[in-house]
């Protein structure tokens, strides 16, 4: 069926009968569905109509089916041998995976808000390199949106050699890969010691990077504490707390500008990005990127009051997470929902060297589709 996700193993269709609606189907466990036929004209997996080498859709089902086919089962297959003299052949099990009224299944979570007392997902570096261990770290960057990697090596660009089984580095204006640390000249509060209270990183791109690896090699000096806070947790916290704040924060969009002497990155958008069931789509929390302020006047009260609200939500004992990184650990987290932060440290107590990159979320789910082909 030019489908690497397996689909051989779902039950036999035990009937096919041509109706005026299609062809009903009914298999061993008794599920049965009726296909429209431009649907089955649509799906046929035959060299002509899939690419045998990319699985790529050939087909266009620009016009109807006017005569029906002659409709048979064989070797388990549905065979339909069309009026213009084209055959097409369908696994029963891959028919199975995609009746309508089947719920579709994927090796990918969904999200889920942090509850009371979240503890990340420990994942060993080497276990990360096994296959059961990447895919654990997968499914908790997925579902909980922070994970953490222990016991690496003390070397530096493991955080590229580790992102790099994953997917390309998503590169910005600080390159590919940046070390954090106290630096001459910063052109960015992380690159000082001071505290970092919580953001996310790059709200100025239209499209801020998903997913932020942060590998620690140095952490001797004193404070230096990570931070972090689920947007999604938070946001339901508001949606409880104020509601109005919420349609406030979610419907203005205001202004997020970064600028030094080569570049000047900026975007417009709300703090918090919303479905249309309400969910959390992404969050662009930075107060030191945020720019001048852009409102009818009247308005302007009334969102700093939101905002004021949600920023005092976030750094609520109860939403925060605190714990210092260790030498050869790797915090990651979806930069789109998930905020860090950092206390401040004092660089002469000690030396602080993060090393940190960036990925799209598109290539852990990825990866967890790929790896569950195997089970
Ligand atoms: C950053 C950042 C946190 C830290 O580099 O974007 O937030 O712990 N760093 O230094
Ligand atoms: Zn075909
Ligand atoms: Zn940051």
């Amino acid at each position: 069926m030019g489908e690497l996700t397996p689909y051989q193993t779902g039950p036999a269709l035990t009937q096919a009968m041509l109706t005026q609606h299609g062809v009903a189907l009914e298999w061993q466990d008794g599920e049965q569905t009726t296909l429209p036929l431009l649907w089955l004209r649509d799906h046929c997996a035959c060299h002509a109509c899939r690419h045998p080498q990319t699985r790529e859709r050939l087909y266009l089902p620009l016009e109807a089916i006017s005569e029906p086919p002659t409709v048979a089962l064989l070797d388990g297959h549905l065979h339909l041998n069309w009026q213009d003299g084209h055959v097409s052949a369908f696994h029963s099990g891959w028919l199975y995976q995609r009746r309508p009224e089947a719920s579709l299944t994927s090796a990918v979570p969904n999200a889920k808000p942090w509850v009371d007392n979240f503890a990340p997902e420990r994942i060993n570096h080497s276990d990360f390199l096994t296959p059961q261990g990447e895919k654990a770290w997968l499914t908790a960057m997925l579902r909980d949106g922070l994970a953490l990697i222990t016991d690496g090596p003390l070397v530096e660009e493991e955080v590229s050699r580790l992102a790099e089984r994953i997917g390309p580095l998503r590169a910005t204006n600080f390159g590919a890969r940046f070390d954090v640390r106290s630096k001459p000249n910063p052109n960015n509060a992380a690159y000082t010691a001071v505290g970092l209270p919580l953001h996310i990183d790059l709200p100025n791109w239209c499209q801020p990077p998903d997913i932020q690896l942060l590998y620690c090699l140095q952490n001797e000096a004193s404070g230096g504490e990570s931070l972090f806070a689920d947007g999604a947790r938070v946001v339901e916290a508001l949606r409880q707390q104020d509601p109005a704040a919420l349609a406030i924060l979610s419907e203005t969009p205001i202004d997020f500008r970064f600028q030094d002497e080569t570049h000047d990155i900026s975007m417009r958008a709300p703090v918090i990005t919303l479905d249309s069931a309400g969910n959390l789509v992404e969050m662009r929390l930075n107060n030191w990127i945020r720019d001048a302020l852009h409102l009818p006047v009247e308005q302007m009260d009334a969102w700093y009051s939101a905002y004021a609200l949600l920023w005092k939500l976030f750094h609520s004992e109860a939403h925060q997470l605190e714990f210092s990184l260790r030498p050869g650990q790797m915090i990651a987290f979806d930069n789109r929902r998930v905020l860090h932060g950092r206390r401040e440290f004092d660089p002469n107590s000690g030396a602080r060297h993060l090393q940190g990159t960036y990925l799209d979320r598109d290539m852990l789910a990825s990866r967890l589709r790929v790896l569950a082909r195997n089970v």
